[in-house]
């Protein structure tokens, strides 16, 4: 498919042109770890995109935007300066020059996330900030989110939608949480906190979670993360005419 859309892949050609690697799915698919893997190992700049609507949404809890008011979210969203560095070996995230990579995946900003990035003019902000990403990207860059195949980077040269079933997200975040040393109880809490947030991001109006027509499905429930990453990379050296550095 995406040969057709694209013709045959012309490596001498791709050479030139910076790569854009789109990967979407829900949370818990295992997206994020992978993509920076896969741009790590292909030498390409690395975008989790998640990470800005977190530090959008971090920014409106610090100044007391209520964030259940999309008019105020979209007043107040033109104010943060949300930089992201996407080194894929150490990928940073600063508002206002505060490194914010810890407190953005905290509780509250996880709870109310998705009530800010459903609001058009947060979108529209971020995709700007986004795309600016992309076209500094030296080689390329691997972009991974919910939206990126089918609204930011609609041409991008390889589209990845990865997907699991329920139960094995839901198992995969209950052991990392485990080994953190959080308690069941609160485990349970995350679980149905997830589902709660996969609806809510599948069902909004603007930028829905949704599988471009033209993007590989790959379904993660019954591989392990290095498949994931080997199967992942392979098909960017094949589509994009790249190879590992
Ligand atoms: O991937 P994540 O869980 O860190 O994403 C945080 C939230 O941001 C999630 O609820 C969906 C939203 N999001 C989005 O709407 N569009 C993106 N491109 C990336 C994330």
């Amino acid at each position: 498919m995406l040969r057709e859309r694209f013709g045959p892949v012309d490596t001498a050609d791709r050479a030139h042109a910076p790569v854009v690697v789109a990967i979407d799915g829900p949370s818990g698919s295992g997206k994020s770890t992978v993509s920076r893997a896969v741009a790590a190992r292909l030498g390409l700049s690395f975008l989790d995109t998640g990470a800005m609507y977190r530090a959008m949404t971090w920014w409106m809890l610090a100044n007391d935007v209520d964030v259940d008011d999309p008019e105020a979210v979209a007043v107040a969203c033109g104010k943060p300066v949300i930089v992201s560095g996407t080194d894929a070996v150490g990928p940073t995230i600063t508002v206002d020059g505060k490194d914010v990579s810890g407190p953005i995946r905290g509780p509250e900003v996880t709870a109310q996330v998705s009530a800010v990035a459903a609001v058009p003019a947060v979108r529209a902000r971020l995709v700007e900030l986004q795309r600016g990403c992309a076209g500094v990207a030296e080689r390329g860059i691997v972009a991974e989110g919910r939206d990126m195949g089918t609204v930011v980077f609609p041409d991008a040269t390889v589209k990845v939608f990865l997907t699991a079933s329920e139960e094995a997200r839901a198992e995969r975040r209950a052991t990392e949480l485990r080994a953190k040393g959080v308690d069941e109880a609160t485990i349970t809490a995350m679980a149905a906190d997830l589902t709660r947030r996969d609806a809510a991001d599948s069902s909004r109006k603007t930028a829905p979670l949704s599988q471009a027509v033209d993007a590989v499905l790959v379904d993660t429930s019954r591989l392990t993360l290095e498949q994931v990453i080997d199967r992942i990379t392979a098909l960017v050296e094949e589509q994009a005419g790249l190879s590992s550095v």
